[in-house]
């Protein structure tokens, strides 16, 4: 659809383009290596594999348009829990878990279970919010997300929970694991053209909601992960590193993990 704002940005997207293509003097064969590489990335994308996403993101434009739209707008913002890029594993029919329920319904031999719970407060009055949804998603020890990998159940490592009363959520996880982007296509080869790795650190997926307060889309990143200063994404603040610690009394999980979740009024 025209708007003034879509010809702002198509006006200056087609003026830094002629300015990178003079700027290093392009030519026609190194121009259509490019479109080639789009044109790979349209091939290689399906519902399950966003390729031009990823493209993006191994330039870290992502990451980069992330920090622009959530950047503080005010002091209750100043405070909120930082956010981080989506990136291309989210679904949108996450299945509801009661408070204390476990993701992990295909627990790997070399996985270790977590127990991760918090509450998710108002940022600034540090009030209890209760009824926010938490969405939560990881990859399994793999390195693949349910969708990615058929030996895993549906929605594994997936699920939705609700705060109860005390703004409190809960639930089993695994302890998350660095791994590679998917790396036999365009995004691939890009960061290997570049000598760069496909890995990125360990990290658990967010999206927290609840009305009247700013979305929140997030990772956490474990604090003894490898990784943390060259993402392969970009994606890692240090507001968002945790630490897991040991976890006693409890056959179900070896470690833990407190995170509270502060939200910005809107
Ligand atoms: C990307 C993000 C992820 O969280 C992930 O698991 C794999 C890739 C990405 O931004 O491309
Ligand atoms: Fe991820």
């Amino acid at each position: 659809k025209t708007t003034p704002r879509m010809r702002e940005v198509m006006t200056s997207l087609t003026r830094h383009l002629h300015d990178f293509a003079r700027e290093v003097e392009l030519t026609v064969d190194e121009w259509m290596e490019g479109v080639q590489m789009i044109n790979w990335a349209g091939q290689m994308s399906t519902e399950q594999r966003n390729e031009g996403q990823l493209l993006c993101d191994v330039v870290g434009l992502e990451s980069l348009v992330d920090e622009i739209t959530y950047k503080k707008a005010s002091e209750a913002t100043d405070l909120a829990t930082q956010s981080a890029i989506l990136g291309p594993f989210f679904r949108h029919d996450h299945p509801t878990r009661e408070k204390g329920a476990t993701i992990s319904f295909n627990t790997p031999e070399d996985a270790t279970p977590v127990y991760m719970y918090g509450q998710v407060l108002d940022a600034k009055t540090k009030k209890p919010l209760a009824n926010a949804t938490i969405d939560v998603w990881e990859a399994s020890t793999n390195g693949l997300y349910e969708q990615q990998d058929e030996k895993q159940v549906d929605s594994n490592l997936r699920g939705k929970f609700v705060t109860d009363a005390n703004g409190e959520y809960a639930f089993y996880c695994l302890r998350p694991t660095p791994y590679p982007i998917p790396y036999d296509g365009p995004a691939g080869k890009l960061v290997q053209l570049l000598d760069r790795h496909p890995y990125r650190p360990a990290h658990i997926h967010l999206i927290v909601l609840i009305d009247g307060y700013k979305p929140i889309t997030t990772q956490i990143f474990d604090k003894d992960s490898k990784y943390l200063e060259d993402d392969s994404v970009f994606a890692v603040k240090d507001s968002l590193i945790v630490e897991f610690v040991p976890r006693k009394n409890d056959d179900k999980a070896k470690y833990e993990l407190k995170y509270d979740v502060l939200m910005a009024p809107i």
